[in-house]
């Protein structure tokens, strides 16, 4: 719904020139507009002052769909509920990152972005169908809140071939109750299995043939987006976001993301969020467009820490197994699926430790640098119990059968020096 502000300079030339990294302090961007500042101001305005009456109502007209725009023609800056230049910087700047996108949305959070993006495309009657497990809090959306609204909601275990997938989407349309969204997300928080985005892709063009009434593929790419994972160019439709996690990367903002072709983001997202309210704030849209400028080099350097530590917790005696994208060997499914859709391992690990909550407790209580907090991606070094925190309004057995045990432990690497990181879980260990 909103349109494009005045303050931008979007120059489809210099994406194709240049990468991401080099693009990401400019894009989008005319200091000349706002006195030469490098850095675009914070525009903390509700509301922007039309030119003309005109002008004003022309701006609604576009923004409510009420008519069609002319080529080239933008409204004007209107209500920061429904823009905002600082927000409009920032949707550009996360297109440049995520590959095969056309349009970003920003949003008040992860779940914001997520309930928008299911409201604005599931109607009463309509199943989705949902990689399993998902984000405690989306978990809840999808088993307690949709169904409410009369929307039927199927899971699928994470890692499922597309041709397990194909039977769901046939099943829902024959029982009445016609699959409009597929959404998947890999890795899975906390489990970090990885979904094929392509099977999945093609599961839903055999299922739905030559039918106009597609299901639309969302992938929540939290976890290794968006320098190792770029969901669009294997066929998904949107691409989700926590935004609160490596996009702001300090555990200082709360914030969300939706990327993937105009169309489906300017019209049917943002005319959601328009009247959801569920947009970000322009102080929370600054923190972001700081953050931007060193994603890379935060989301590297958290790697190559994360590689070594997930070695080193492998090899210990008290841990029984690790899960982390680096450690797949050749010959698993999932190592198959890695290497086909993602370019790095990222810095989220999930290890099972030997004993129970008593010894995982132990364990955490003990960390000296590690912070003891949920969330993930910032550059400070985080470790979690799932089945008590995160996940802990899963259904018990379905948290149980996703392999959610008590022995379950989530690390999320950040900056410090992987040597310190692993003395500190090293010393923790020794006190279980
Ligand atoms: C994978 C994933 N998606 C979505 C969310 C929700 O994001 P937020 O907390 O920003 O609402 C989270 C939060 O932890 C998450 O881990």
């Amino acid at each position: 719904m909103a349109g494009r502000s005045k303050y931008r300079k979007t120059d489809e030339d210099l994406k194709r020139k240049y990468r991401p990294e080099s693009l990401v302090s400019s894009y989008g961007y005319d200091p000349h507009l706002s006195e030469g500042s490098v850095i675009p101001p914070i525009f903390l305005s509700s509301t922007f002052v039309f030119p003309t009456a005109e002008e004003g109502e022309r701006s609604f007209r576009m923004a409510y769909h009420l008519g069609k725009a002319k080529e080239g023609e933008h409204p004007s800056l209107i209500y920061s509920r429904l823009n905002n230049p600082d927000l409009e910087i920032l949707e550009d700047r996360l297109t440049l990152f995520e590959k095969g996108t056309e349009k970003g949305a920003v949003f008040s959070s992860g779940m914001g972005a997520i309930a928008t993006l299911s409201l604005a495309l599931l109607r009463q009657g309509d199943s989705l169908i949902y990689s399993a497990p998902v984000y405690g809090g989306t978990d809840h959306l999808f088993s307690h809140i949709l169904p409410q609204l009369g929307i039927r909601t199927i899971p699928f275990d994470a890692g499922a071939p597309g041709k397990e997938v194909e039977p769901l989407l046939r099943e829902a349309a024959k029982s009445g109750h016609p699959p409009r969204l597929v959404f998947v997300e890999t890795p899975a928080n906390p489990t970090c299995t990885h979904t094929d985005v392509r099977e999945m892709r093609e599961a839903i063009d055999r299922f739905a043939g030559r039918s106009k009434r597609r299901p639309y593929l969302a992938v929540d790419n939290t976890f290794l987006g968006p320098m190792w994972q770029h969901p669009a160019e294997h066929g998904a439709d949107l691409v989700v976001y926590s935004a609160t996690k490596f996009l702001g990367g300090h555990s200082d903002v709360v914030a969300g993301a939706v990327l993937g072709p105009a169309a489906l983001v300017e019209n049917e997202i943002k005319t959601y969020r328009t009247m959801l309210g569920t947009n970000l704030g322009p102080f929370e849209g600054y923190l972001l467009l700081r953050s931007l400028n060193t994603l890379k080099m935060r989301m590297k350097g958290q790697m190559v820490n994360a590689q070594h530590v997930a070695e080193w917790l492998d090899a210990h005696p008290k841990v029984v197994s690790v899960h982390y994208p680096g450690l797949l060997q050749l010959g698993d499914p999932q190592r198959t699926i890695f290497d086909r859709q993602c370019s790095g391992a990222g810095s989220m690990i999930t290890f099972y430790l030997k004993g129970g909550k008593r010894e995982a407790f132990r364990f955490l209580n003990a960390l000296e640098i590690f912070h003891l907090a949920v969330s993930l991606g910032s550059t400070e070094s985080l470790a979690e119990h799932p089945a008590t925190m995160t996940h802990s309004d899963l259904d018990p057995d379905s948290r149980l059968r996703l392999g959610i045990t008590d022995q379950m432990i989530r690390l999320s690497i950040g900056a410090e020096h992987y040597e310190d990181l692993i003395a500190d879980l090293s010393q923790a260990l020794d006190r279980v």
